[in-house]
């Protein structure tokens, strides 16, 4: 049997279990949503949900590059939930590897975690989405707008994330499914910088290994990216960039390809390189 419809709105965060994910799901959980999120590991999904400490959480484990577990994910959330008013797809994960290092496998591998994961998820939750007028927000990166040195198959990944999130807001307006993505620069954590220590090859310079590859743009504050992915769902926002004037060198390199090449290799490079 159904569940009435909860009174409270609900989101789903993917990715709720971990780093940007769980602050985005305290944001929503602050603001008065009842709140799921989604993650493969039972153990990580439970330390979350002690830490975050709230009546209005729920947990839900699933592989979200999995058909099967990902429609049963929404069966749940119908049955129990009643409703669902935001889905936040905030699953992915960056990579470091020059070009020429870059294999078909691990490109793949980039393609499901950042873009697959996002389209079984959106596409199973549509139908719940469509009955509240609910809004999608997937979590892209300054790497799906430029490019930047060492970052392996993740700007490709992040780019076809960016393509598909226009292309479903486009088709999604008729079912009055706002559609809309935050694309953050490298976000403070404590483990930054040591994350991709067993991807950085010896062809590669030591700075790889740091937040964006390298890149002098500041570490952002989670919040302040939890904060833009509530924009998205309160004001309608559809696109927005962190920091905020990074859209004008973005803009400025579509513009004038040279420049833009020009900006990027003197955000990414160490003094001397
Ligand atoms: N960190 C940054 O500096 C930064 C900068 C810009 C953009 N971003 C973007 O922000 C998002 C979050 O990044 P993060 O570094 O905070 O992530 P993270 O700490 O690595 O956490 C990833 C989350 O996704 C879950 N997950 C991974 N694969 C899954 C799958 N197949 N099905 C269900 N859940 C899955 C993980 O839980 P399980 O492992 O238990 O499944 C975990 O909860 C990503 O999209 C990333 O590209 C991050």
């Amino acid at each position: 049997m159904n569940a009435s419809p909860s009174p409270l709105p609900t989101a789903i965060i993917t990715g709720g279990s971990a780093g940007l994910g769980r602050v985005i799901a305290e944001t929503f959980l602050q603001r008065g949503y009842r709140v799921m999120i989604v993650g493969r590991n039972e153990t990580r999904l439970q330390r979350a949900s002690q830490t975050i400490n709230h009546p209005e959480l729920h947990t839900a484990q699933c592989d979200l590059l999995n058909t099967e577990q990902t429609q049963s994910l929404a069966d749940r959330v119908q049955r129990e939930l009643g409703r669902l008013d935001v889905l936040v797809n905030c699953v992915g994960a960056s990579d470091r590897s020059l070009v020429s290092e870059l294999t078909p496998d691990r490109l793949h591998e980039l393609i499901d975690q950042n873009v697959v994961t996002m389209l079984l998820c959106s596409q199973s939750m549509a139908g719940l989405l469509e009955q509240s007028s609910g809004t999608i927000v997937n979590i892209g990166s300054l790497a799906g707008k430029v490019g930047a040195r060492y970052l392996g198959g993740y700007n490709a990944a992040k780019h076809a994330l960016t393509g598909l999130t226009q292309q479903m807001r486009l088709e999604m307006l008729p079912k009055n499914i706002h559609v809309a993505i935050v694309h953050p620069g490298p976000i403070r954590r404590d483990d930054a910088g040591a994350r991709y220590d067993d991807r950085v090859s010896t062809s590669m310079p030591a700075q790889a290994a740091q937040p964006g590859g390298g890149t002098s743009v500041k570490g952002l504050d989670p919040q302040r990216v939890a904060d833009a992915v509530l924009r998205c769902v309160e004001r309608k926002k559809r696109d927005i960039i962190l920091p905020a004037h990074m859209r004008w060198m973005i803009a400025l390199g579509n513009a004038f390809p040279s420049l833009g090449d020009w900006l990027l290799l003197k955000f990414t490079s160490k003094r001397g390189e």
